[in-house]
């Protein structure tokens, strides 16, 4: 067209023709932007629906995970790859896929006009393409293990800022705003100098292949002038040739620079791939309905790898008293509570409630029956309500009586907004006692047959532990009360059934 426009249109002063011509360019190119924008949109698209399924895919697979997936895993790793990691689909699709089809079908299209125009021209610019597929599969490599390891480290800062961000106030408290300083300059200056690497590694690979789109064009101006210069080349086609080999090196370098876009992506993939592999926990199996008459350990073995923690352990408990579970520090207390839980499988034996054996069971319908309070129970930065009914609709007087009943109205009444009072992250803006008569209070609203308490009273002073005690023995005939502590002086004999865990095995107190 070019020579075509110069050697015949343009030489011989056809204004007609160049009148089509103007007019057949500008129709050539309204197509061109319609069809890029509507295929730019339509990726665009594409690429958002995938990346928005993946993200959404990816934490409701973390909200399956099983307990050994979850146990001391990396919150910070997990955020990254949801929100970050899984934007790389997207680039991959809306981006590099499309400038990689883009790129490869205009240098098949130039080449074929260069041959046209050519054919020794066209020989040597194709024998430029096997340096530029060896630079895009060398740098690929290369970039692909930088990528893993900036992503490694990207998970590590972000997990560091997770942890301290969210303890401002304790790392204030423990005057360690120094250490968590110099942790974050370490974090930062790693991050940096590995993508300082990684890009510099990109702009190596770019300045290569621009030395051999330099050749060509020096080769392509030089054949050219030489074939004018003797009259075997009109003006025309070298100005055409010129342009096409131009034409065909532009395209050829941004392959070059999408495929390491491409490798740095694929690393982002592979992360997301491996939480989709991970284990999760099985909730084929049926719901069960518990009265919470019972929980038993019957013959139980448990260990963590090689760490044996239970070894044939015996348990009977039952509703009326509260049962008191101690023991030394680490003697498997919390274990215990894990396996009735379903977090964790007992290796020898069972564990029953109500006569049932629990692994036989879907684990979530068993936790949705029983209620857990922890020293610090996990509380949404949310409203009271929120956090009692955890988005359930209850009616006002439901939520009122199982807060009166755990001793907590008291503390609401006195709140200006009531249940619309806003707990603060993690619950800081209440008590330890407060939250934990608050986890009581959603276990009992959702009809909880078994409450769990894990060493609730370490971080309470004798008021409130008189008043969680007295929540507890006002609740022992309605549940079945575990209560796991070396705190039990306030509480009266006659309600309590005493059990110690000692070398693996549960012994009854009198
Ligand atoms: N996820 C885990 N992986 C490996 N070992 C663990 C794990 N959880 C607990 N352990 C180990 O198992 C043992 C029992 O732990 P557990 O938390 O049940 O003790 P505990 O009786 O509740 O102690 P404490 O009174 O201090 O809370 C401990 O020695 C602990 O180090
Ligand atoms: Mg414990």
């Amino acid at each position: 067209m070019i020579r075509y426009l110069i050697d015949e249109v343009i030489a011989k002063k056809d204004l007609g023709m160049l009148g089509k011509f103007i007019i057949l360019v500008v129709g050539l190119n309204v197509a061109l932007i319609a069809f890029r924008f509507m295929s730019q949109r339509l990726n665009i698209k594409i690429g958002l629906t995938v990346t928005n399924d993946k993200r959404k895919q990816l934490y409701k697979k973390v909200l399956r995970l099983n307990y050994k997936e979850i146990s001391g895993t990396d919150a910070g790793d997990l955020l990254y790859r949801i929100n970050q990691d899984a934007h790389s689909i997207m680039a991959i699709i809306s981006r590099i896929a499309y400038s990689i089809l883009n790129s490869v079908l205009s240098v098949v299209i130039m080449l074929g006009f260069i041959f046209y125009l050519n054919v020794k021209i066209g020989i040597f610019i194709a024998c430029m393409i096997p340096f530029y597929v060896w630079i895009s599969f060398h740098y690929n490599r290369e970039i692909g293990l930088k990528t893993q390891k900036l992503l490694k480290q990207w998970s590590k800062i972000t997990e560091f800022l997770r942890e301290t961000l969210s303890a401002l106030l304790p790392i204030k408290k423990i005057s360690c705003e120094e250490v968590v300083d110099g942790q974050h300059v370490v974090l930062c200056n790693e991050l940096t100098e590995t993508s300082r690497d990684l890009r510099n590694t990109g702009v190596n690979a770019s300045s290569f292949s621009s030395v051999f789109s330099f050749l060509g064009n020096v080769f392509a101006l030089g054949v050219g002038g030489v074939l004018v210069i003797r009259g075997n080349f009109t003006m025309g086609s070298f100005v055409a040739i010129f342009s096409y080999v131009n034409q065909f090196f532009a395209p050829l370098q941004s392959l070059v620079e999408s495929i390491v876009e491409l490798s740095e992506n694929v690393a982002s993939c592979v992360r997301v791939k491996e939480i989709m592999e991970k284990e999760e926990e099985d909730y084929s199996k049926e719901g069960c309905q518990i009265r919470g008459e019972s929980i038993e350990l019957r013959g139980v073995d448990f260990s963590y790898g090689k760490h044996r923690v239970l070894e044939g352990a015996n348990l009977a408990l039952g509703k009326g008293k509260i049962n008191v579970i101690a023991g030394k520090s680490g003697a498997g207390k919390s274990t215990v509570f894990n396996m009735v839980l379903r977090f964790l499988e007992a290796g020898r034996g069972s564990v029953y409630v109500d006569g049932k054996k629990i692994g036989e069971y879907n684990p979530k319908s068993i936790r949705q029956q029983i209620g857990v309070v922890e020293q610090e129970p996990f509380l949404f930065n949310n409203t009271i309500r929120f956090n009692i009914s955890l988005g359930k609709n209850y009616k006002e007087e439901e939520i009122e009586n199982v807060c009166r009943k755990v001793n907590l109205w008291g503390t609401i009444e006195k709140k200006e907004k009531k249940l619309e009072y806003v707990v603060g992250a993690g619950g800081d803006f209440l008590s330890v006692g407060e939250k934990q008569r608050l986890a009581i209070a959603r276990a009992l609203v959702r009809g909880a047959k078994v409450l769990l308490l894990d060493e609730p009273t370490s971080n309470l002073d004798e008021e409130s532990r008189k008043i969680l005690y007295k929540t507890l023995t006002e609740l022992k005939e309605e549940l079945l009360v575990v209560l796991i502590t070396h705190n039990f002086n306030e509480l009266a004999e006659g309600d309590v059934n005493f059990y110690t865990l000692e070398e693996g095995r549960i012994n009854i107190k009198n």
